[in-house]
């Protein structure tokens, strides 16, 4: 998984004089299954979420309401996203470290998961992360 798999994903928008409606479809608009939903809201000023990865699941990020960033590392490059709109959201592929920032006051960050809550799943220190990133791309370029 790199971050070229990661990108923002636009979703289908009805709009009319009573108000927008948008709706997302599992292997649809995303490639993966929902499983859980979750979501950030009264996130204090200045405050971060995230700085962990996760070993197999993969995720849809959607500001629902207000703006924040997500700053996406896959071990070797990084990539910032900003999400201010509920029609559209960002696809996190498994192993990519996250860290969202920049929350704007009332922000409310919508997370649709491929899989339950599972802390096996966690990696949450970044030097292991990194170790883990040249273990799976050694072990590829052997295979070949
Ligand atoms: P965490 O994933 O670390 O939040 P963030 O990345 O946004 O900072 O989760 C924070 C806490 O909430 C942690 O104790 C685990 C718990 N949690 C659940 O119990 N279920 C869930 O679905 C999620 C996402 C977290």
């Amino acid at each position: 998984m790199a971050i070229e798999d990661c990108k923002i994903i636009s979703l289908p928008k009805i709009v009319d004089s009573k108000g927008n409606l948008t709706f997302v479809e599992s292997r649809r608009h995303i490639p993966f299954d929902i499983k859980r939903v979750y979501y950030l809201y009264d996130v204090p000023g200045g405050e971060e979420r995230g700085e962990h990865a996760h070993k197999t699941l993969q995720q849809f990020m959607i500001a629902m309401s207000g703006s924040f960033d997500v700053v996406l590392d896959d071990g070797l490059a990084k990539k910032r996203f900003h999400l201010n709109r509920a029609y559209y959201g960002l696809y996190v592929s498994p192993m990519t470290w996250r860290r969202l920032t920049n929350f704007s006051s009332g922000a409310v960050c919508l997370v649709l998961a491929s899989d339950f809550y599972k802390v096996e799943d966690y990696i949450r220190d970044y030097q292991i992360f990194v170790r883990l990133v040249k273990q799976r791309k050694s072990r590829r370029g052997r295979k070949r």
